[in-house]
């Protein structure tokens, strides 16, 4: 792939302005017309422990966050320890010096920029400002763009007041000077600006809640959990605008019943939550597929279980979406790629719960949900809404009719001649109790039949690759950037590679799963998972027995593993 690309890690002590600091950079770079992936990891406290922000910057798309950083600007002796052995030749160092309780061992080849930044700070009698100095540094140092970061410096902290927008543009200008006659002896620079394209900058969690609005959603109910509370915060501002409605309830199992409750009431309903609120919500995700209620649940997967990792990435909770609940109860489980899946496929997501009346689970995870990455902008007008199937007001109304398709129409509450039973049990076509074996098989078949379709509703899982390889790699989730880039870099290098990229998790699309293992020598399933949850369910559902590679350290994969497992398997 060349190295086209920038990786700068800004890292540091929570309440040090770290994030703020990763965030101007991300959006400067962005304003300047550079394509962005970023990822961020804190701690659960609100101040103190390890804080980073990472932000890859290039011309060229970018599929994730890189295998390691160019560029460290470390604010505490923390933050070096942590990186130290990531400290390769040829990396450049910015660290805080000499105040900041520290002495680093500069490794051979790195080019080490101290910078005297808690010093400079406090000077200015502006303690809170020392993340502005190393950002004043940085773009000294590496080019990034001077107007683009001193817009967003503006946005952001003239809502603070004018004092802290005015002590905060000197750190930074100081935090120039500082570096202005340094003998720079590293070779990486940010490109100078280019027209900006029509793109947002925008984090996984905020474009599900745009997805979600463009989508047409008109009812949010959501019980605050990391990693997906920013969710629910996009959505308070903005579902008003469109005359919707959002509930912050008291927990998880009155966000989902509210949900429900709003859908059969007419409304496209959603949730959004992690791992144990999702755990919380099954009962009534049972309930949505007996009672066949449109409802979509975001899960932003965090490292469990229980309160485990609240702030770290990890997608463990595929055998919880697909078959987490009592009884027989069928769901669509997706999960997104991406921030621009994040955006798209919760607009499908929400057309699918209303075409099928069942429950979607859409699964994002930790680094997706807050790193942020330029995404094109979407277009309102090619957005496709689909509506659920409707009662045209004629015959009797059979609220769970048997049909074609398995889709029975619904009414809005109160409509004249639709009344029917609205219950969580087994029930006729009318709604009506019912408990016959018979009648419970056939319901059965109906709510699970209904959704054979969903397979050619959505579009084919993407292939990356024609012909046969030695080794496909199937991978699902945010790991399907790290696999997009290894495939990559791994044909440049000779080797005969293909990647299988689903989206839909559930039902699997099987039959797409094995034509493609038949191109295939070997298959390599990574996830960032300790069990290999998909490979387990490619080993039960399919005939094809994959090889799992699984890490579990709350950070994802990088390109590099996905390469070194793929050659170590040849
Ligand atoms: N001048 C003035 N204010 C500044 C500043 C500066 N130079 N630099 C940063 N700040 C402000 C930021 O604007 C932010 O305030 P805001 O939230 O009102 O915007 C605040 O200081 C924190 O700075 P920020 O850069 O966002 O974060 P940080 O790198 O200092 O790290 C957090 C702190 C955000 C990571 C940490 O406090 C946190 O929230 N941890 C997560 C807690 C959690 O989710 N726990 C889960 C439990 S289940």
């Amino acid at each position: 792939m060349g190295k086209k690309d920038l990786v700068i890690r800004v890292a540091g002590e929570g309440g040090e302005g770290v994030i703020s600091t990763g965030d101007f950079i991300a959006a400067a770079c962005a304003r300047a017309g550079q394509e962005v992936y970023t990822i961020k990891t804190f701690p659960a406290e609100i101040k103190g422990g390890y804080a980073m922000y990472q932000v890859r910057t290039s011309l060229d798309p970018l599929f994730n966050q890189g295998d390691t950083f160019d560029i460290l600007c470390a604010f505490n002796g923390e933050a070096y320890q942590i990186n130290r052995h990531l400290l390769l030749p040829g990396t450049a160092f910015v660290y805080d010096y000499p105040e900041g309780g520290f002495e680093p061992e500069i490794p051979p080849g790195v080019h080490a920029y101290p910078v005297p930044m808690s010093k400079t700070a406090k000077e200015l009698k502006s303690y809170r400002s020392k993340n502005m100095v190393a950002l004043g540094a940085l773009s000294g140092l590496f080019n990034i763009n001077e107007e683009t970061l001193l817009n967003v410096i503006h946005d952001k902290f003239q809502s603070k007041g004018s004092e802290n927008l005015n002590f905060n543009l000197e750190a930074f200008k100081k935090g120039q000077a500082l570096v202005k006659d340094v003998a720079k002896t590293d070779p990486w620079r940010i490109a100078d600006p280019v027209p900006p394209k029509d793109v947002l900058i925008i984090s996984g969690n905020d474009a599900v809640g745009l997805g979600a609005i463009l989508g047409g959603l008109r009812f949010y109910s959501a019980y605050p959990i990391t990693p997906a509370t920013e969710i629910a915060k996009f959505v308070a501002v903005h579902l008003p605008k469109v005359a919707g409605v959002l509930i912050q309830a008291e927990d998880e199992i009155a966000s989902i019943s509210q949900v429900l409750g709003a859908s059969y009431a007419g409304k496209r309903s959603m949730t959004a939550t992690s791992g144990p609120g999702l755990a919380l919500m099954s009962e009534m995700l049972g309930m949505a597929s007996m009672s066949e209620t449109p409802a979509l649940v975001v899960d932003v997967q965090r490292g469990g279980p229980a309160t485990g990792m609240p702030t770290k990435h990890e997608q463990s909770d595929l055998f919880l979406a697909i078959h987490g609940s009592h009884g027989d109860a069928p769901r669509i489980v997706m999960a997104v790629e991406d921030v621009n899946d994040c955006i798209h496929m919760t607009v499908e997501a929400l057309n699918l719960a209303e075409h099928y009346q069942c429950p979607v689970i859409l699964l994002s995870d930790g680094s997706l949900a807050f790193s942020t990455q330029t995404v094109p902008a979407p277009k309102p007008d090619r957005i496709k809404i689909i509506d659920r199937k409707r009662w045209d007001g004629t015959g009797e109304y059979q609220r769970y009719g048997m049909t074609e398709d398995g889709i029975s129409p619904m009414v809005d509450p109160g409509t004249p001649g639709g009344m029917h039973v609205a219950t969580g049990l087994e029930h006729g076509p009318t709604g009506a109790p019912n408990y016959s074996p018979p009648n419970h098989a056939a319901m059965h078949r109906k709510r699970f039949g209904k959704l054979n379709t969903v397979v050619d509703f959505v579009a084919p899982t993407q292939i990356d690759g024609d012909g046969d390889a030695d080794v496909g790699i199937i991978a699902w989730g945010s790991t399907i950037g790290v696999v997009r880039e290894a495939v990559i870099r791994l044909r440049q290098e000779g080797v005969k590679v293909k990647g299988f990229y689903p989206k839909l998790m559930w039902p699997m699309p099987v039959a797409q799963y094995e034509a493609f293992a038949r191109t295939c020598g070997k298959i390599l399933v990574p996830e960032v998972n300790f069990q290999g949850q998909l490979a387990h369910f490619i080993r039960a559902e399919t005939n094809i027995t994959p090889i799992s590679l699984t890490i579990c350290g709350g950070i994802p994969f990088t390109p590099i593993q996905i390469m070194n497992k793929v050659k170590e398997m040849l």
